[in-house]
């Protein structure tokens, strides 16, 4: 994969992901008494709820929820037991875990969309982020290109509740967030949005799911368009391979092993992108960008 060139000054990296170290280490050496205190934080942190029906998360034209695929509902994942994403808690937990991400933060995620969007002359009118969570990539759009409309899609009610809310308060008013699933994006039709972005969405996923969202996010991207990529390193040498062995098995990541044996440029290619370009790669993130052929 080629790579990024910048002259943009960027703000200087976190050097880890500390908090999780710590929080990791623990559940290594204690699970019970880790999985009790994430029990705990969860009862009495701040809910999102809403109808059960989830009629407040549909887009205009949208008349059902989407399905919840099941590798969504029925794997534990992070120490938590049970429905973990549906946990009405689970908005204010990850808008918090967010922070820590390497391209969660603001300022990161705002070189990011400068960059290698703003920079590179790229003007959209309508921006889509699938699996937006609390919305810290989808608000940075929004922020930067305030004349256009900036949609985040996401499965978890609680989230998208969380996400909206934070808007709210953040007096952004070109983003909205709705429930459908990454995999099945029919409710757009091909080519409706000139960005399309995913961020730290592909590794909670198994592979036949990550190959649906990426499929679906280039037919929803227009020609010529761009796709843009935050997420895990690709493990690239055996000390990479043993370090995200161990932090599957101690942070509980059912799929990161599917997404860290997965080429994603390579589908990308097959998909008819190009310049498909590695702007950064860190101890453990890295993000990429494409552009949809104009064929495509
Ligand atoms: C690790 S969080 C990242 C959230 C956000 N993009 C960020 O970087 O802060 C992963 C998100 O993907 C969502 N997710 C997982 N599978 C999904 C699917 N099939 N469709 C839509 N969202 C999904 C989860 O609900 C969760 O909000």
């Amino acid at each position: 994969m080629a790579e990024a060139t910048t002259t943009r000054p960027r703000p200087p990296l976190p050097e880890g992901w500390k908090p999780t170290l710590l929080s990791l280490r623990l559940a290594r050496k204690h699970p019970k008494i880790s999985r009790a205190i994430i029990k705990w934080e969860m009862q009495r942190a701040p809910k999102a709820t809403g109808p059960g029906d989830l009629s407040d998360l549909l887009a205009p034209g949208q008349s059902r929820p989407a399905d919840f695929p099941s590798y969504y509902i029925s794997n534990p994942v992070h120490h938590m037991n049970g429905l973990h994403w549906m946990h009405p808690s689970m908005g204010y937990r990850l808008e918090r875990m967010a922070e820590d991400f390497p391209l969660g933060k603001r300022e990161q995620i705002q070189w990011w969309v400068e960059s290698q969007v703003l920079d590179r002359g790229v003007r959209p009118r309508r921006i889509l982020e699938v699996g937006a969570g609390t919305g810290a990539t989808a608000f940075v759009y929004a922020q930067v290109f305030p004349d256009a409309e900036v949609v985040g899609i996401d499965l978890s009610p609680s989230v998208l509740r969380w996400a909206r809310k934070r808007a709210k308060e953040l007096g952004i008013d070109n983003v909205s967030f709705y429930h459908m699933d990454s995999g099945d994006l029919s409710h757009y039709d091909d080519g409706s949005f000139d960005i399309v972005h995913e961020s730290h969405l592909l590794h909670e996923m198994p592979s036949y799911q990550i190959d649906r969202t990426v499929r679906e996010m280039v037919r929803v991207c227009k020609p010529g368009g761009f796709l843009g990529f935050f997420d895990w390193a690709i493990p690239e040498n055996d000390r990479d391979w043993r370090q995200r062995e161990g932090m599957v098995r101690n942070n509980v990541e059912p799929f990161m092993l599917d997404y860290s044996r997965a080429d994603h440029p390579a589908l990308l290619a097959e998909l008819g992108c190009e310049e498909i370009v590695m702007v950064e790669r860190h101890s453990q993130s890295a993000s990429w960008r494409a552009r949809k052929g104009n064929l495509g």
